[in-house]
């Protein structure tokens, strides 16, 4: 039996002025399961995953997460924009965490103002949640004193602390220094592991191919590709696949 899909696309359109950038992009994410997107500079992927947490809005498509479902063609409002906004979480490529408060003030800042839980429960949670990133020691601290790499984990902290149903990761280590790459990518696949969803695009091909269920590759606005890690990344039958593959596995 399959499981039951918690992120639903259907026929994702979004242009920006005559610019078309999606072109009817459609995706099944089964829950607790990873999905990896590549695809060439400007294809589309950014859009995309911003389209899934409502900060893009697309002018046709319908996306569904868990429970919410938004129909882009019909003119959303507010409240059901936001409403899918909170179903997902977010880590982008630089981690914009606020410079002048420390990391604990970062992670609790979404939990206390938007959704208005108390100070001391969200104090005790995101000590939970930097724990699971390995950064315990690193509460007090400020972004500045913690390197890119940590920075980025306490990004996925913050991402945590709002419970969403779905993360969306958007080439979380590609503006890292390689030596912190690794802890990043350790931190994502303990998420996999204990049954997260995930969204990630990413260039780290190797590790796509170890925790990906499934593969895509968007191409000016399609998904010109889609299968097993196996399929798209070792065996890939479209030839602009092949080709972007030699481009990013030259690269390393
Ligand atoms: N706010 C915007 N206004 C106008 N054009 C935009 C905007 N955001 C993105 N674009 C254009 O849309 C296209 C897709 O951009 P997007 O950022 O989604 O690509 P990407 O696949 O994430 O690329 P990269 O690998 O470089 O991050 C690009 O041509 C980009 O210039
Ligand atoms: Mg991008």
């Amino acid at each position: 039996m399959s499981l039951p899909n918690l992120l639903t696309v259907r026929n994702l359109h979004k242009a920006y002025g005559p610019k078309k950038v999606l072109k009817g992009v459609d995706l099944d994410v089964p829950a607790g399961t990873v999905t990896a997107m590549i695809g060439p500079s400007g294809s589309g992927k950014t859009t995309f995953l911003r389209s899934l947490n409502a900060l893009e809005i697309p002018e046709l498509g319908i996306v569904s997460i868990d429970q919410v479902s938004v129909d882009y063609g019909a003119s959303p409002k507010k409240p059901a924009l936001r409403q899918l906004r909170a179903q997902s979480g977010m880590v982008f490529q630089s981690h914009n965490l606020f410079p002048h408060r420390t990391v604990l003030e970062n992670i609790i800042e979404g939990p206390v103002y938007a959704k208005g839980i108390d100070k001391t429960n969200a104090t005790e949670q995101a000590h939970e949640y930097l724990k699971q990133v390995g950064l315990s020691e690193f509460a007090d601290r400020y972004p500045g004193q913690l390197s890119g790499g940590q920075q980025q984990r306490v990004g996925i902290a913050r991402a945590l602390a709002l419970e969403p149903k779905l993360l969306l990761f958007d080439e979380p280590t590609s503006a890292l220094d390689p030596e912190t790459v690794g802890d990043v990518l350790g931190v994502m696949r303990d998420l996999a592991e204990q049954g997260w969803t995930i969204v990630v695009v990413t260039h780290e091909i190797a590790f796509a191919r170890d925790i990906a269920d499934q593969v895509l590759f968007l191409d000016e606005g399609v998904v010109a590709e889609r299968g097993s890690a196996a399929d798209v990344l070792d065996t890939p039958s479209n030839p602009r696949t092949r080709q972007f593959l030699g481009r990013v596995l030259d690269r390393i």
